[in-house]
């Protein structure tokens, strides 16, 4: 690991160089390597790991749970309920007793707003485990996914297709720019990325030989790509909008003909799932429309969404280590 980054929080990707995160990557490629050769890691031992969770996770949590454990970490889990965060107790005040506690906090919630405050105060790293702004730790390991796949990133396309204004699109945005990718996101207009966030992705993709484009048409966004993407069309928090996103969103829903559009063969399927890809949940039966990826897609050879789901272990683990390992 060449950068120093201990110490430091993981609240976005915005925070980090493209060394810093093909270093991340780099070492989440090695403890893959290492776990799937049956070495016990120990850089995290006796090293005490809180888990604030304000939304419901599966992945996220129990990626931080098995990281922690592989590398000798105690992980504590605090749900939402569970402690004064927020009601009885400043998150000020919450961030200085964990502390002087934890070595380090994982925080998932609503605002980006309380993941930067509990890094301020907090004197240990704080990483951001999904906020409504930013899903940091996701998109590392979709890196990793995409670099497994094709050896490398710089040049790779990768066409994000659904709600363009969400966590996972900002993320993708800045996080594929960072690293020399053309990063598109093909959404209707009312769900475009934000025009300040788009500037600021321009602007680093001037500097990594990347490129940007927001687009509408589905045919010219996703022409070339080598990786589909998408995410639910109502993030954790909007339910409420459920009937309008559909109404807005089902042209974008990415099915076998969006795949022979890309006019590449070896083009993957990702998505940071949960996913809505057939009929068999509580909310897609109540919604049956609700459907943002094709199940003969989902299912499909190209579909990469597990070894994704798996490297979110990987590139946890690697943040916690580069960040309060031994
Ligand atoms: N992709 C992801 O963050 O999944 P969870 O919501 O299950 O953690
Ligand atoms: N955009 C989704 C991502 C879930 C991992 C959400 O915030 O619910």
């Amino acid at each position: 690991m060449a950068a120093n980054l201990k110490g430091r929080s993981f609240l976005k990707l915005l925070d980090f160089t493209p060394g810093e995160i093909a270093d991340l990557l780099t070492l989440s490629a090695t403890l893959k390597a290492n776990k799937r050769a049956g070495v016990k890691g120990m850089a995290m031992e006796g090293r005490n790991v809180a888990l604030i969770f304000e939304k419901a996770s599966t992945r996220t949590r129990c990626a931080f749970v098995t990281a922690c454990f592989d590398e000798g970490a105690h992980p504590e889990y605090l749900g939402k309920g569970d402690i004064q965060f927020g009601k009885k107790e400043t998150v000020a005040d919450t961030a200085r007793v964990l502390g002087r506690m934890f070595d380090g906090i994982q925080f998932r919630g609503y605002s980006q707003d309380v993941v930067e405050t509990l890094a301020k105060y907090a004197g240990v790293p704080v990483w951001n485990g999904l906020t409504d702004d930013w899903h940091p730790t996701q998109v590392l390991a979709d890196l990793l996914t995409v670099q497994e796949e094709f050896g490398s990133l710089r040049g790779r396309s990768l066409a994000y297709v659904g709600d363009g204004r969400n966590n996972m699109a900002n993320e993708l945005l800045v996080g594929c720019a960072k690293m020399g990718m053309h990063v598109r996101v093909v959404a209707p207009k009312s769900l475009f990325p934000k025009p300040a966030l788009v500037e600021v992705v321009r602007d680093i993709a001037a500097g990594t030989h990347g490129a940007v484009t927001i687009t509408d048409d589905i045919a010219e966004g996703v022409a070339g790509a080598d990786a589909l993407y998408t995410d639910v069309w109502a993030s954790m928090g909007e339910e409420a909008k459920i009937p309008e996103r559909i109404a807005v969103l089902k042209p974008y829903k990415i099915t076998r003909q969006m795949f022979q559009q890309t006019g590449n063969a070896q083009a993957i399927f990702l998505h940071c799932l949960p996913a809505f890809h057939n009929h068999d949940t509580d909310m897609a039966r109540q919604f049956p429309d609700i459907c943002e990826v094709e199940n003969e897609v989902f299912e499909g050879a190209q579909s990469r969404v597990f070894d994704e789901a798996e490297n979110r272990v990987h590139t946890i683990k690697a943040v916690m280590v580069a960040t309060i390992g031994r």
